[in-house]
């Protein structure tokens, strides 16, 4: 029976991505279908992220625009979830400015919401549920998902970060960590497998590095995780995201190697290129470890791509502490790399330091490492002409191309000489690099 349309808004990064998904199952399961467009629901959902001040506000300004349609759809129903949430007085404050709000919950009990909804629904009265921690009941309940891509699947492996990088709010919204036992993952991937059309598989985490720390007793390490799970039957490629350089360890970096089905785009934040500034923002790793641990990926892994996260205008960043950033940038060459100005942060360690920058030096910096990036980036993918890249996914097609996808995300245009069916991985001798566009043959 369809009991109406939904709208999920969906900010921030993976995780949020795949709880959504989580949602989405849950209102399917209730007979709600996908609406095309917000003012077609009678349900909307803004699942939020508070990782930087912007992505706040832009959740806060969506959710105002829902006015019109609750205007004019007096039953619809909006919820609201994730990260933002999850922070004290948030839902308070939310619910001040926003009346119409029906129902609040955290990003640590997504798997409840069918559970809330029903009791809205039966009561009409507002609904709010916000836990500090994840909880074994959220992160055992088997749910529905409504998978957004065609190709590609999220599987969760920990919840929750407990090392508390000095910027960062994730420690105090998410909690805890905690890891799934390793038994329901494997069944989730073998499931995911079976289903055939997904060739993506990626586990996530905040860390997944530290996967099994919190388990006591008899654990799996995460390589022995990420080795089990590539020797599964099927064609399938395996990513993880993301991973802390702190405990990368050379046993990682080994199966990442011998383990054909991993990919080998690996996203590996580095944050800062100043030893002052790494030690500031407690990342427990010095720029030198962090080249050893790059040396060593590219000595060792056969067509290795890198990413990387970097903060620009950390409190107390000087211009010696930015050319630290600049050379590191320079000297690893990495693919790309997400580039973002430091926010402030209530609650966390670095919001109380001392030596806050102006906007406008941040701005600066950030547009010169924007610059230099770009260069690098393109130079990258230049590097890479004459060369055959491996496994690249085909996920679409005009009348005289095939669209693929690089295993780090870059678009490659393949000519149609070779039969090809969407959903294939191919390998692909790329001729071209121009207008931001790979072009290539497939062999
Ligand atoms: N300000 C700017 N960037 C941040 N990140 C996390 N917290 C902040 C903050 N307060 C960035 C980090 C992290 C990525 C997901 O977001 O680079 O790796
Ligand atoms: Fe935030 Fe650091 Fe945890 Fe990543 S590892 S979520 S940056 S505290």
């Amino acid at each position: 029976m369809l009991n109406g349309k939904y709208f999920i808004f969906t900010y921030g990064c993976q995780m949020n991505v795949h709880e959504s998904e989580k949602l989405a199952g849950i209102l399917e399961e209730r007979g709600y279908e996908k609406a095309g467009a917000p003012e077609d629901a009678d349900v909307l959902v803004y699942n939020t992220c508070c990782i930087r001040e912007g992505a706040e506000q832009r959740a806060v300004g969506n959710i105002g625009n829902a006015k019109p349609i609750k205007k004019k759809n007096p039953d619809l129903i909006v919820a609201v979830c994730g990260c933002m949430t999850q922070q004290s007085g948030v839902a308070e404050n939310l619910k001040k400015k926003f009346p119409f709000i029906n129902i609040v919950f955290g990003a640590n009990n997504v798997e409840f919401f069918g559970e809330y909804l029903d009791m809205f629904l039966r009561q009409r009265k507002y609904q709010k549920n916000i836990l500090e921690n994840k909880s074994y009941q959220s992160s055992t309940k088997s749910v529905q998902m409504v998978r957004d891509d065609k190709y590609s699947a999220y599987v969760n492996i920990t919840y929750g970060c407990n090392n508390f990088c000095t910027y960062c709010i994730v420690p105090y919204v998410r909690g805890r960590e905690i890891s799934r036992p390793a038994g329901e993952i494997y069944k989730e991937v073998k499931e995911l497998i079976e289903v055939g059309k997904y060739k993506i598989i990626t586990l996530l985490g905040q860390n997944v590095n530290s996967y099994g720390n919190d388990i006591v007793g008899n654990k799996t390490t995460f390589p022995e995780l990420l080795e089990t799970i590539a020797n599964f039957e099927g064609d399938f490629e395996l990513r993880f995201m993301s991973s802390h350089p702190k405990d990368l360890s050379d046993e990682l970096i080994d199966v990442i190697a011998r383990n054909e089905k991993i990919g080998k785009a690996i996203h590996l934040p580095v944050q800062s290129g100043s030893n002052k500034i790494l030690k500031a923002m407690n990342r427990n790793y010095t720029r030198e470890k962090y080249l050893g641990i790059i040396n060593k990926m590219k000595q060792k892994i056969k067509g290795l791509s890198l990413s990387t996260d970097i903060i620009v205008g950390f409190p107390g960043e000087t211009e010696q502490d930015f050319e630290d950033t600049v050379s590191l940038l320079k000297e690893v060459q990495f693919s790309n790399a997400y580039i973002f100005m430091y926010s402030k942060r209530k609650g966390t360690i670095a919001e109380k330091m001392d030596g806050h920058l102006p906007i406008e030096v941040k701005r600066e910096r950030i547009h010169k490492l924007l610059t230099i990036q770009k260069e690098i980036t393109n130079n990258h993918f230049v590097s890479l002409i004459g060369k055959v890249q491996e496994r690249v996914l085909i996920d679409g097609e005009t009348a005289n191309l095939y669209l693929g996808k690089t295993q780090c995300g870059k678009v490659v245009k393949i000519k149609k000489e070779k039969n090809l069916k969407l959903g294939d991985f191919a390998n692909v001798l790329l001729t071209d690099y121009s207008g931001g566009n790979l072009y290539g043959e497939a062999k």
